[in-house]
Formats: C-alpha cells, sequence, structure tokens
C-alpha cells in the first residue's frame, strides 16, 4: 500500500473493490429472496425479482455466488482481521466509538476490532448459511435430522447476517462517508487515515 500523492492514500486495491461490491450484490440478491419465501408477509419482494418461480430457481445461486466472493474476502483480509489484545480492549470500549468520545481508545490499524468483529460474523454466518443452504436445497437427499436443523439454522444465521449488514451500511455510508469512497474509488484523504486508522497510516508512510 502506497500513498500516491499528498492528497490521496491507496485504501483499497480494485481487487479488493470488485470483490467487496460482488460480494455486497449477491448478499442484497440473496437476502431480499430469502426474506420473500421466509415469511408470506414478505411475499411482495419476490414481485421485484420476477415472481415465486423465478426466486425459488434463482436464490440459491445468489447464495452460492456470495459463499464464494466472501471465499475470496476471506482469503484476502484473514490474516488482517486477527483480533491482538489491543483490539480487545478497544472492544471493551465500543460505546465510547459509538459516542465519538474516541480518546484515549487504543488506536486502529487498517481496520478498527469493530470492523473485525463484522468480518469474523459475516465469515462464520455465510459458512453456516452456505451448509445449510445446500441441505435446503436438496431435501430429498437429506436425513430429517439435518433438514429440521437447516430449516432452524437457516434463517437464524441469515438474520443475524443481516442485523450485521445493516449496521455496516449505516457506518460505510451515513456515518463515515469517506470510508465509502475508499470502497469506490479505492483512496481516501490522509486526514481521515490519521484520524480513523492511525496505526495504519503510520505504517504505510513508513514505507
Ligand atoms: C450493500 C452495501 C454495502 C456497503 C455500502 C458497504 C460499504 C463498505 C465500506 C465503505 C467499507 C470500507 C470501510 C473502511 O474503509 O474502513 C466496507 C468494508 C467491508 N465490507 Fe462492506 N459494504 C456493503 C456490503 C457488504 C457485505 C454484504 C459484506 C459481507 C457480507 C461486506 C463486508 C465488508 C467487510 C468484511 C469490510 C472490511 C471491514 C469493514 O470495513 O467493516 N460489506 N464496506
Amino acid at each position: 500500500m502506497m500513498i500516491r500523492n499528498e492528497e490521496r492514500v491507496a485504501r483499497f486495491s480494485f481487487e479488493e473493490r470488485a470483490i467487496h461490491w460482488l460480494a455486497a450484490l449477491s448478499f442484497l440478491y440473496a437476502a431480499l429472496t430469502g426474506l420473500a419465501l421466509w415469511s408470506p408477509r414478505l411475499f411482495w419482494l419476490a414481485s421485484i425479482f420476477g415472481g415465486g418461480n423465478t426466486v425459488r430457481g434463482w436464490h440459491p445461486w445468489g447464495g452460492v455466488i456470495f459463499s464464494l466472493t466472501l471465499g475470496f474476502m476471506f482469503r484476502n483480509w484473514a490474516r488482517q482481521m486477527r483480533l491482538d489484545a489491543e483490539d480487545r480492549a478497544w472492544l471493551r470500549q465500543a460505546h465510547r466509538y459509538a459516542m465519538h468520545d474516541e480518546e484515549g481508545l487504543p488506536e486502529a490499524g487498517r481496520f478498527n476490532a469493530g470492523q473485525k468483529m463484522l468480518f469474523w460474523t459475516q465469515s462464520t454466518s455465510a459458512l453456516i448459511l452456505f451448509f445449510s443452504g445446500i441441505i435446503l436445497w436438496f431435501p430429498e437427499t437429506m436425513p430429517r435430522s439435518l433438514r429440521l436443523s437447516a430449516v432452524l439454522i437457516h434463517p437464524i444465521a441469515a438474520i443475524i447476517s443481516i442485523g450485521g449488514i445493516i449496521v455496516h451500511i449505516y457506518m460505510g455510508t451515513a456515518a463515515v462517508p469517506e470510508a465509502f469512497r475508499g470502497m469506490i474509488q479505492g483512496w481516501v484523504r490522509p486526514g481521515w487515515a490519521a484520524s480513523h486508522h492511525p496505526k495504519w497510516y503510520r505504517e504505510i508512510k513508513r514505507r
């Protein structure tokens, strides 16, 4: 990661951004079609995506694409997302971050501890959604006990995942607009990098 000039700090490579937005699109598709299939009250969502039969046929493929892209995201970021002692101290005081009372909070590296938690929550739920989804896709070939647990586990994992992404979308757009630019154009302002990810900013300045 290099500083291109005084105004711009490279934040995400093209590959990182492409994988992220493919994950985002496939997630939104799988989540909205999944909600349509899950509850009769939400079945109206199916009409946006071509009706009940189309949604029943394509929802699993949306899920497969999402799981695959998350696999690539995992390969790119898993090492950087490991939580260290400072991250754990940050998490204990995360309410102060939410209240913009950040003085004295451990400094964040490329990702703060909240972002790391999102990564691990989404990776775990993607794995659970993938395997329980396969069971629900081919129910006639699965033992009854597996089918019953998948019926329960698949929507629970989906709800946790959707809840996390709602917070994530708010944080990545309205709450921290500069972060959104980073994920679209790949770069951020040095001042933002220094205040939101000071440890990371010092590291890339040294390179
Ligand atoms: C659909 C709308 C979404 C928006 C607007 C969005 C926005 C963003 C932004 C702006 C960042 C960069 C944060 C930074 O520079 O510090 C980011 C990072 C990230 N996104 Fe998304 N994202 C979306 C969906 C998703 C989905 C569906 C997933 C995976 C399930 C995901 C997983 C991640 C992860 C793991 C990171 C790195 C850690 C973090 O910043 O939280 N995103 N996203």
